[in-house]
């Protein structure tokens, strides 16, 4: 059973992360769409708005209450997160919620847990499995539509696909926190290590793919690390079902040294991008989106590491 106090940070620190995440989609979606697909659009619109307004009321709960690592790791904003959001507002038109940025600038780590917080991050939670039910429904949706060739987006399938894989391991992580599942790192470690390096190969294509055919040095690169995390997912999967402790410890060492390699990868294309250097269709928040979550990725090897 999990203490009061990781129920807390842990639901804090989830949508942190995963919050902003699909708040992010969301707008993904809402940039791909054609102008036949209004409903649509004003479908990821309102589910943008809906992750923000629970991630705003997050940052108010997790002030004080959240780990330093969490908030050293760049999981929840980077350097670069402002200015990308700022870019990609005027690239757009669409106002972003940079407000959110400026206040999680401000976070600070602590272990004020007062006495109604637990309540008051069950709703959270509560509030927050609603929100993924809809947009787990909104994104399978729209796979589905453009996989049969109802719908067409400038967003790739596997992107699609890509993102609603990631809302449902939000979704699963929340329902074993509001179960007070207590969570066996041993165990979770290699199907976390398999479904986060396939993230990171898809993120490689994904950039591959949003280039301009020009950057050759810059998707040769990108093809690499999309060949270099193929071969890292294999070897996680198989890591599932054996049970030899070594060669799991050999392999988040493998994911941790390529991933810190993506990472800045991601981190110079972001740079790259909001100094008008880079020849591609890749918006810059999209960039620095790729970048938190290989943030993410690492502060999990780290965890494993220590196990
Ligand atoms: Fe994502
Ligand atoms: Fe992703």
């Amino acid at each position: 059973m999990l203490s009061r106090t990781e129920y807390i940070r842990q639901s804090l620190e989830s949508h942190l992360f995963f919050g902003r995440i699909m708040m992010e989609h969301s707008f993904f979606l809402q940039t791909g769409f054609t102008p036949r697909d209004e409903k649509q659009s004003k479908m990821a619109d309102e589910l943008r708005i809906g992750f923000g307004n629970l991630l705003e009321d997050c940052i108010a709960l997790a002030n004080g209450v959240i780990s330093r690592d969490a908030i050293a790791s760049g999981e929840f904003i980077t350097k670069y997160t402002l200015e990308a959001e700022k870019m990609t507002e005027f690239y757009t038109g669409i106002p972003l919620m940079t407000k959110l940025t400026q206040a999680e600038k401000c976070l600070v780590a602590g272990n004020d847990f007062h006495p109604r917080l637990e309540m008051k991050v069950s709703a959270l939670n509560r509030r927050a499995l609603t929100l993924l039910d809809r947009i787990i429904v909104f994104k399978s949706n729209i796979l589905n539509d453009v996989l049969c060739c109802k719908m067409f987006t400038l967003n790739y399938p596997l992107l699609i696909e890509h993102i609603l894989r990631e809302a449902k391991l939000y979704r699963h992580l929340i329902q074993r926190l509001q179960s007070r599942d207590n969570i066996n790192i041993r165990r979770e470690a290699a199907s976390q290590e398999a479904f986060w390096n396939q993230i990171m190969g898809e993120h490689a294509l994904f950039i591959r793919g949003l280039l301009d055919p020009c950057e050759e040095e810059l998707f040769n690169i990108a093809d690499r690390f999309g060949d270099e995390f193929e071969e890292l997912v294999c070897e996680s999967r198989n890591a599932m079902d054996r049970t030899m402790p070594g060669d799991l410890e050999d392999l988040t060492d493998e994911s941790l040294a390529a991933t810190r390699r993506i990472r800045e990868f991601k981190a110079q294309a972001t740079e790259g991008l909001l100094e008008c250097k880079i020849r591609s269709i890749i918006l810059p928040l999209l960039a620095d989106h790729t970048l938190r979550e290989a943030n993410h990725f690492i502060r999990l090897l780290k965890i494993f590491d220590k196990r």
